[in-house]
Parts: C-alpha cells; sequence; structure tokens
C-alpha cells in the first residue's frame, strides 16, 4: 500500500495552486523586484522610497493636478457631503447627482452629446469595445493597443484584424480584403501609453468612414495634453465628432481615478443598458469624482499647466536626444527609452534608481520583442532643477550600461 505522501514534500492537488506556486514570470518578478514598489511619502514629483528622496519620472499625472490644493479640497468636501462610497452600481443604487454634473461637464469639453464615467479607465474603454462589437463583427484592432481594450475585444467574441501600428496603409489593405457586409468597428488610441506616438487620425478617420467603420478612440493619453484646453486627439486634429466613441481614464491628466466614454445620446444609452461593466460594477466615489471635476475646470481656466508640461517635454527630449537614446519617435510627455533587450533595460533602470529617479521597466511580451524599454513620462511639476538631475542620471545610466553615443 502507497504510503501517503507527507504535506510537507507534496505539491498541492488542486492544479491551479501548482500553476501559481510554480509560474516563472513570478518568481522572476520576486526575484528581480522590479515592479509594485511601495512609495512611503509624496509631495508632487518627490516620492520616498525605501527611506530616501527620488524623483518620480513615470507617472501619469502629466498637469501635475492630483497635488493642487483646490483638488484636494474639492475631494475632501465631496466626502463630507456624499459619505465614502455610493456602495452600488449606477443602474442600481448607485448614481448620484455628482455623476450626472461631472458626466455633462465632460461630454461639453469634449463636444459630444452624452458621457458616462466609471470607476476605472480600464472599464471604461473595456466596455467601450466590448458592449458595442458582437459574434459575427469584424473589429480592426492597431497591434499595439491597450490591454483593456484587448480585453473587449475578447469579450465581444468578434473576430479580429490587427493592423501594423498607426499605418493607414495597413488598415486599407485589411479593410478591402474584409467581407463587405460585415459590421465593422476600428479600435484606436489617441496617444499610444507605451510608445508616445499619436494616432494618424487624419488618414485612419476617412477610411473607416468609407468603410462604414464604427470608430472607439481610448484618449486617455491625449486627454488634457493635446487639443484646445486639453481636449485630446480629435480636438488636435479637428476631427470632433467624426468619432463615434471617445473613452479615457481620469487618473491621468485629470490626477484622479475613473473612467469615462464620451459619443452620442442613443450609443451612450446602449452602453448603459448592454454593457456588464457598466451595470454591474460599483459606480464612481464622490471624492474621485469630485477631484475629476475640479481637475477639469483648471484644465480649461489654466493654461500654464499645459504650456509647463510642453517646455518640460521638449527639454527632456532634447536631453535624451543628445544623450543618443532611442525615444521610439515619441511626440508627447509619455517618452520610452528603447534599450532593445532585458539585459540592458534592468541596470539602465538601477542606474537611475540609484541616481534617485523613479522609473518603470517594461520588457517583452508586454512590448514588442527587441523593443524592451523604460517607460519615462513628464509632468508640469518637473521643476528646472529635477530635469537637471535627470539629465546627470541619464548620462550615467548612458555610461553605466555602454548605450547611446
Ligand atoms: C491607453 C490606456 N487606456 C486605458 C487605461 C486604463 O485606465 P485606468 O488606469 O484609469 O484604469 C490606461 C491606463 O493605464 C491606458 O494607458
Amino acid at each position: 500500500m502507497a504510503l501517503p505522501s507527507l504535506p510537507f514534500f507534496s505539491k498541492h492537488k488542486k492544479p491551479l495552486l501548482n500553476r501559481c506556486r510554480d509560474d516563472h514570470a513570478t518568481k522572476m518578478r520576486l526575484k528581480y523586484d522590479p515592479y509594485y514598489h511601495v512609495i512611503e511619502e509624496q509631495r508632487g514629483s518627490t516620492v520616498r522610497l525605501d527611506g530616501r528622496d527620488m524623483i518620480m519620472l513615470a507617472s501619469n499625472d502629466y498637469l501635475g493636478l492630483s497635488f493642487d490644493p483646490r483638488v484636494v479640497e474639492a475631494g475632501q468636501a465631496a466626502m463630507q457631503r456624499w459619505g465614502a462610497s455610493p456602495t452600488g452600481a449606477r443602474s442600481a443604487n448607485g448614481s448620484r447627482a455628482y455623476h450626472i454634473e461631472l458626466e455633462e461637464k465632460l461630454a461639453a469639453h469634449l463636444g459630444r452629446e452624452a458621457c458616462h464615467v466609471h470607476s476605472s479607465g480600464y472599464l471604461s474603454c473595456m466596455s467601450s469595445v466590448a458592449a458595442f462589437a458582437q459574434k459575427g463583427d469584424l473589429v480592426f484592432a492597431d497591434k499595439n493597443l491597450h490591454s483593456s481594450l484587448w480585453d473587449g475585444i475578447r469579450l465581444s467574441m468578434a473576430s479580429v484584424e490587427r493592423f501594423a501600428h498607426n499605418n493607414p496603409t495597413d488598415l486599407r489593405d485589411a479593410l478591402e480584403a474584409a467581407a463587405p457586409d460585415a459590421a465593422k468597428m476600428l479600435v484606436l488610441e489617441g496617444v499610444y501609453s507605451m510608445e508616445g506616438h499619436i494616432c494618424r487620425l487624419p488618414e485612419l478617420v476617412p477610411l473607416a468612414e468609407a468603410h462604414h467603420c464604427f470608430t472607439v478612440l481610448d484618449d486617455a493619453h491625449g486627454f488634457g495634453v493635446l487639443g484646445k484646453d486639453g481636449r485630446g486627439t480629435p480636438n488636435h486634429f479637428g476631427l470632433e465628432g467624426q468619432i463615434d466613441i471617445v473613452c479615457g481614464s481620469l487618473s491621468k491628466s485629470l490626477g484622479s481615478t475613473g473612467g469615462f466614454v464620451a459619443a452620442s445620446r442613443e450609443v451612450i444609452d446602449f452602453l448603459r443598458t448592454n454593457s456588464k461593466q457598466t451595470i454591474f460594477s460599483a459606480a464612481l466615489s464622490p471624492a474621485q469624482a469630485a477631484i475629476a471635476s475640479t481637475a477639469l475646470d483648471l484644465m480649461q481656466r489654466e493654461p500654464e499647466h499645459r504650456e509647463r508640461l510642453w517646455a518640460n517635454t521638449r527639454k527632456y527630449r532634447a536631453m535624451l536626444d543628445e544623450l543618443g537614446l532611442d525615444t521610439w519617435g515619441s511626440e508627447t510627455p509619455a517618452v520610452p527609452i528603447v534599450l532593445g533587450s532585458k539585459e540592458r533595460v534592468y541596470p539602465f533602470w538601477q542606474a537611475l534608481r540609484e541616481k534617485g529617479i523613479f522609473t518603470i521597466m517594461s520588457i517583452a511580451p508586454a512590448v514588442p520583442a527587441g523593443k524592451d524599454l523604460i517607460r519615462t513620462a513628464i509632468s508640469a511639476l518637473h521643476t528646472d532643477e529635477q530635469l537637471e538631475r535627470i539629465a546627470e542620471a541619464m548620462a550615467y545610466a548612458v555610461k553605466k550600461v555602454g548605450v547611446g553615443r
């Protein structure tokens, strides 16, 4: 008779628990500890990590509004008035006057009839695809889309055609090869979050129109950064109204958390009826809505935040160019430093950290093979003195790793 194995030596009987225990990616993450760093304190673009002050060079707080006292105060006042949470979905007990107020403001800002806000940008972007595309439809997707959009595509059960990143010729070929009668959707980002590329909307939108595509644009990184008063990528190109859905996040330029979907009234009504992410998830909290709403007012009234952001971005890009670093042709404050292999990324990231600069590594498969990179982002909050310290740290990392000029 076989002896029962001792629990100390035996593996779990549940295969899924074994999968957790044996997962290579998790083992590597725990060994090298590159993610999930716990910041102990923050003051604007300065963070404290392991007891040491560092410059934050990886935040999406583009306009630096998350630390504006007026924004913080608005969040506090909203909690006093509404409590901590709406504790329910909008479709049930969770709808509040502050949601409607924020939605009307966002819709007006984006030049759309209507808007719906969710408790995360991920939900907004996922539902912008999943609620509309269905089995039998054809979704045309830029290869470098954000994970929230891929999840929406997968959930929709529609067929997918990926086209080369930001490449109108490739999209045209894919559209021409597709069944003319299929219901079609085109999914794009206004500013690609990893690459910092601006979407080639003036060439892509006419193709979508010619082939009767319903167009979804995730403008998480264009909102607040591009266009008049930060109205985003469609406004930047004068193409507002030619895109069916603009979705995005409140966690970047608006310094809050949450997300939005802006479109015509009938599209938003359909979303509210059919999107599971919208119907079955608790609504945006009072503090986060008030923060986003106040930040939006400031964004409209005070252009100096965006002006400072772009001045900093120009200085930063010139600094990286001078060092001969590859920024993947970034055109925006989201600036990757492409090093091409994890063997270079890791020591570069460590060298920056040693010099007190907080950045994020992104290695394949999170980015295409050969594009392993350090993801950095500039904020309006970065001071000239901080930019000088960043320049010194970059020069040090370049020398240490033997990249650049
Ligand atoms: C392009 C893009 N879309 C959607 C999201 C999701 O937004 P959030 O972080 O607010 O959930 C992000 C954030 O990482 C993003 O970069």
